[in-house]
């Protein structure tokens, strides 16, 4: 099997991962947690989402997490924003990367930020020209590209046209994402391989939620185009609050231990990253849906000490 010999994993456990969550997590733990991650060998971590509180109040406290966390060298720390307000609340925080997002539906798209596609991506204008002023790069998230929980199927020519507009824009890649896990592996390989026709493979990646269990199957579809940016969540929390039925994202250490395993090289350390697995699941007083941390066989390097 032919695979890329790296792939570059970005971490949305403190952003995709606390946004849906019910009980509270106090920022000092989402702080700790953020440089938790960096010790654990990840080199992108999205440490929150500058939105309105009132949408969406678990983030409400990402300006002081953004304030207080240790910048490690050589790690792009990245925030979620939606509007010029939450850019600028943002950048005062230091980001390294902003990222930017909007649904190829409409109905999800006015549910999620209160516009619809074209409105929103003329919202972003300014943003990106800012951040390119800045100097931030601009990481643009293609949302409901594999179907929408309000529309249902969504049309490829569509998610690529989105996909198009922002690289026209000026954002530096675009991340196709499966917002309610519905995608499946031959689906992703045709909108991945009609994606190519267009645009480089190292401006593309892919965002998986893995509601239905198939977000690393889509995962080994997506490898095998040579496409390799993955987003992963710490134990596989997740979900976007606007799209009902949403689960987790795929668990970082599941998809950075099947990476290795394959012999594509991620820097990231697993047994580190299971730990941090584990503290995660005290906070939350719940088990996470990854699978690694708790294989009774698993690799003698991966073994609790
Ligand atoms: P709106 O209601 O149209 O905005 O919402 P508005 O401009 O009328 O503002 C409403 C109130 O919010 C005002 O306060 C603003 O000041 C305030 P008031 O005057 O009523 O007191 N406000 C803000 N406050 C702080 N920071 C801000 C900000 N913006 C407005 N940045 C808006 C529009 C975009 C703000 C809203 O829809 C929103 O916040 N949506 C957030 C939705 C969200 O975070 N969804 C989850 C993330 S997306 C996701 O998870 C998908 C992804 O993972 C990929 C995938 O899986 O598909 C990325
Ligand atoms: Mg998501």
């Amino acid at each position: 099997m032919k695979l890329p010999k790296t792939a570059k994993i970005h971490e949305v456990g403190p952003r995709d991962g606390l946004q849906n969550e019910k009980a509270p997590v106090s920022t000092t733990d989402k702080i700790a947690l953020v440089n938790a991650l960096a010790q654990a060998g990840l080199t992108s971590i999205e440490y929150g989402s500058f939105v309105s509180p009132k949408w969406v109040p678990q983030m409400a406290d990402s300006d002081e997490v953004g304030r207080l966390i240790t910048r490690l060298p050589g790690i792009s720390y990245q925030a979620l924003v939606m509007n010029m307000k939450g850019y600028e609340r943002a950048k005062a925080t230091g980001m390294d990367s902003v990222n930017i997002v909007t649904g190829v539906s409409e109905t999800f798209n006015r549910k999620n930020m209160n516009a619809g596609v074209d409105e929103s991506l003329e919202n972003y204008r300014p943003i990106i020209a800012q951040a390119r002023q800045d100097g931030i790069q601009i990481t643009a998230y293609v949302s409901t590209a594999f179907g929408c929980p309000y529309e249902g199927e969504i049309l490829f020519a569509n998610v690529l046209e989105v996909s198009r507009k922002f690289l026209t824009m000026g954002a530096d890649e675009v991340i196709l994402s499966d917002t309610i896990g519905c995608a499946h592996p031959k689906q992703v390989s045709e909108l991945l391989a009609m994606h190519l026709e267009h645009i480089p493979v190292d401006k593309l990646g892919v965002h998986f939620h893995d509601t239905r269990g198939l977000a690393l199957a889509n995962v080994l579809a997506a490898l095998q185009l040579g496409v390799n940016r993955f987003d992963g969540s710490v134990g596989g929390m997740g979900g976007c609050p606007f799209a009902p039925g949403a689960q987790g994202n795929v668990c970082t250490e599941d998809l950075v231990f099947m990476l290795e395993e394959m012999g594509v090289e991620t820097g990231v350390n697993v047994p580190a990253l299971i730990e941090v697995s584990r503290t995660v699941e005290g906070l939350l007083g719940r088990a996470l849906p990854g699978h690694i941390k708790s294989a009774k066989h698993k690799p003698s390097y991966l073994e609790r000490k």
